[in-house]
């Protein structure tokens, strides 16, 4: 197992079954199976770095989701959340004004790809707020770190992950996406076996994971930034509920809010190609009716339906 270090392990990530991402005829855009997960190619060596190299504090928080469900927006809330004592959240100079969620909170499987940046990680102060799309199975299990996992509807997820990919491959098909989504080989997928395992940690240690959904916070945010805060170990106090702090971090982390901030209208994703405005979209749950047929929609509710049951788990 050693093999797989980062020093060589281009050579055996290479030796990893290969498919291209949907719509894609560059190589470049790569998947690896890799422990029963495709990976991003260029991120298996995170994947190794997770759990040979990443050395966790007992109170760093992760935020762990797959693509588009959710992950920018609650990255927003959670930084929010724990830097508010620092930041208010109606402090004209709030980083979200400034920053990207993404350059407010790092992302694990980039800094832990190789490239020597892995020393930023161990540079940042406690507690560290970090994300994750890698399944759970890959995360550390020493060290008692806190994860928050966000899950979303399967359809919309799908819908989203097109419109999102679009924007760099305009060809891409929905038909091509959804294919992909549903066989089980598209980034970080098969998406039922990653929400799985996020699931069945959060029933068996509440403690260590909270579970999110993103209709849920569409349907009442401040509940649910309230439950964040409370699993963080930082409730807000009866005096920071009177002065509005909950609606506050709510009002800063809108789709509305984050949408109009000049630093999210233009640029492109740090080391990736995606411009950062593709990020923000409708934000709306349902919007599958607009993209799927109804034998689409037949389809991927069977497959959940079949990956769900018995579990407890529906959407
Ligand atoms: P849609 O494409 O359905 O609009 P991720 O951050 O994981 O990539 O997820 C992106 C999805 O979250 C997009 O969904 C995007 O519009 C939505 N989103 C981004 N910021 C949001 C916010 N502040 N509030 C609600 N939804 C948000």
């Amino acid at each position: 197992a050693e093999r797989y270090s980062k020093d060589d392990g281009d050579v055996l990530v290479s030796a990893l079954p290969s498919k291209l991402v949907a719509g894609s005829t560059n190589s470049q855009r790569m998947l690896r199976c890799y422990q029963g997960f495709w990976l991003p190619e260029s991120f298996v060596p995170a994947a190794i770095g997770l759990h040979r190299r990443f050395v966790p504090r007992p109170n760093d928080v992760i935020i762990a989701s797959l693509p588009k469900c959710g992950t920018t927006w609650l990255n927003a809330l959670a930084f929010a959340t724990m830097a508010r004592r620092s930041y208010p959240p109606a402090g004209a100079d709030h980083p979200l004004l400034r920053l990207s969620p993404h350059q407010c909170v790092p992302f694990l499987d980039a800094l832990l790809a190789g490239g020597g940046r892995e020393a930023r990680l161990d540079a940042l102060p406690s507690p560290r707020l970090m994300y994750t799309h890698m399944p759970q199975t890959m995360l550390p299990r020493a060290g008692g770190c806190r994860v928050v996992y966000i899950c979303r509807e399967p359809k919309d997820t799908a819908v989203s992950l097109w419109h999102f990919r679009r924007s760099i491959h305009p060809e891409l098909s929905f038909a091509d996406t959804f294919e992909s989504i549903c066989g089980g080989a598209n980034p970080y997928g098969p998406f039922w076996d990653h929400i799985l395992g996020y699931w069945r940690a959060s029933e068996s240690g509440p403690e260590n994971v909270l579970f999110l959904r993103y209709e849920e916070l569409l349907r009442d945010p401040a509940e649910n930034v309230r439950k964040l805060a409370r699993f963080v170990g930082m409730p807000f106090s009866q005096a920071e509920e009177e002065a509005g702090v909950v609606r506050g971090i709510v009002e800063l982390c809108s789709l509305e809010s984050l949408k109009n901030q000049e630093v999210n209208r233009n640029g492109y994703m740090d080391g990736l190609k995606f411009p950062r405005k593709a990020l923000f979209r409708k934000g709306v749950a349902g919007d599958w009716v607009n993209h799927m047929t109804p034998e689409m929609a037949r389809r991927m509710d069977e497959i959940v339906a079949d990956k769900l049951r018995a579990t407890g788990l529906t959407f």
